[in-house]
Parts: structure tokens; sequence; C-alpha cells
């Protein structure tokens, strides 16, 4: 007795949950549809997302050089290449955090010869460092390399930095080309430095930014 009363009130729970499930599906609103619907992942191609990071990457370092060689030109008029000096530093623009929050991009430069040590290329960045340093050692013209990171959701976006102008060359030029107070502050901030003996059109390092794959879908 005490059995059939245990199991029949199982069936009822059992059949309510199996009805409830089914009634609320009925039931559920429009506008709740609706989302769910939209929430259906996008269907893109590798290439199209590769398309949009090549993009998203070449406007981003265009505007952040931009960015940087205006504010040398500027400080070095206020003050010289010493007061110039700290604003080769990506930590020293709030830009990078808005374009952070923008873009959720993670964005630094590298370089094998490098004068901040957290500049260092990672092993996946040095390989590709190198194939830039061969194609510019040959005179080729390079573009961006953009790659997937695998396994994960990141995008990898790299375009080389050239020395474009002599404006570079007054703290990454030869000892004659720095002055003695340029010199002096290098010395005491990177005493590691290696930024050193550079010419115009020399490969001076890269660009490296890391796309989340998601946002890049997002946008496309
Ligand atoms: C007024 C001095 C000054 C000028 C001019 C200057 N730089 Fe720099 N550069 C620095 C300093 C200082 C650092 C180290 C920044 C840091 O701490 O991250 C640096 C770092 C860099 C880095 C990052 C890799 C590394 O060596 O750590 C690159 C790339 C770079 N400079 C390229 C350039 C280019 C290209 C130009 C010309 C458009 C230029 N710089 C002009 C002072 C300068």
């Amino acid at each position: 007795m005490r059995y059939s009363i245990a199991k029949a009130l199982s069936l009822l729970i059992i059949l309510s949950i199996w009805a409830c499930g089914f009634s609320t599906e009925k039931r559920r609103p429009k506008r709740i549809q609706d989302t769910l619907e939209e929430r259906v992942v996008k269907k893109v191609s590798e290439a199209e997302i590769i398309n949009k990071t090549t993009q998203l990457g070449d406007s981003i370092t265009q505007v952040v050089g931009a960015v940087f060689m205006s504010k040398i030109s500027k400080e070095y008029a206020r003050g010289g290449y010493e007061a110039a000096a700290k604003y080769c530093s990506m930590n020293a623009y709030p830009l990078t955090d808005s374009l952070a929050d923008q873009y959720k991009v993670f964005l630094k430069r590298v370089s094998n010869k490098n004068r901040n040590p957290i500049n260092t290329p990672s092993d996946i960045e040095k390989n590709i460092l190198e194939a830039f340093e061969y194609s510019s050692e040959r005179g080729d013209e390079i573009g961006a390399n953009v790659q997937f990171i695998r396994p994960g959701d990141t995008i990898l976006y790299n375009k080389p930095i050239k020395i474009p102008s002599k404006l570079c060359l007054n703290c990454h030029g030869t000892k004659n080309q720095i002055s003695k107070e340029v010199q002096a502050i290098l010395k005491k901030e990177y005493p590691n430095d290696k930024a050193i003996n550079y010419e115009v059109g020399d490969l001076r390092g890269m660009w490296s930014l890391k796309f989340l794959k998601k946002e890049i879908v997002q946008k496309l």
C-alpha cells in the first residue's frame, strides 16, 4: 500500500515536470522568443573574420601611430626630446585604454631590439617578426599578418613598424644623433636599451594586437 502511494506520487511529480516543460515552451512570450532567435550564432567564414580584423587593425594602428608622432613633435617643441621621451610608451596614452574598451583589443608593440624589456616578443610573435625581418631585408612590401590563436578565441594582428622619418632617430639613432640629455634619460630609465643605431626605413619592430573572435564576429 505504502509502496503504491510513493509510486503514484513520483509518477505525479514526473508528469507535472513534463507538463510544465511543455506548457512554458508554448506560453513563452513573443518578445523573449525574438531575442532568442537573435542570439542564434552568426555563420561567418574565417576569411570574413580575417578581413574584418585586418581592416580594424590597420585603422587602429594608423590612428595610434599618428597620435604618437604628433604628441612627440608637440612635446619636443615644448621642451625638447627629453620632454618627449616618455610619449613613445604605449602606457602614456589614455587612448590605449579607450581602444581596449571600445574594441576589446589588447594593443602593444614588440621588438627584438627593444628599449623596454616588456616589449619583448612572445614565441609566436618572434616567428612573425622573423618573417617580417626576412621580407624587409629583401626589400619586399610587407603588409599585416592576421592569424587565429588555437585553441582559443583570440585573433592576432601584426604589422611591421618601420622608421618613417628622422624624427625617430633623435631617440633611436646613433650616439651622434641622440643628444647628451636624452642619452642620460635613456641610460637611467632603460639600462638594457637595445633600441639604437636605426636608420630611416629600418624595421623597428611590429604592432601586436589581440582581438576576441566574438567581438569581430559581432561587427560583421
Ligand atoms: C623622444 C624620444 C623618442 C622618439 C623621438 C621616438 N621614440 Fe620610440 N621609444 C622611446 C622610448 C623612451 C621608448 C620606450 C617606451 C616604453 O617604455 O615602452 C620607445 C619605444 C619604442 C618602441 C617599442 C619597442 C621598444 O623598443 O621598447 C617602438 C616600436 C618605437 N619606440 C618606435 C619609434 C618610432 C617608429 C619613432 C618615430 C616615429 C620613435 N619611436 C620615436 C623614445 C622615443
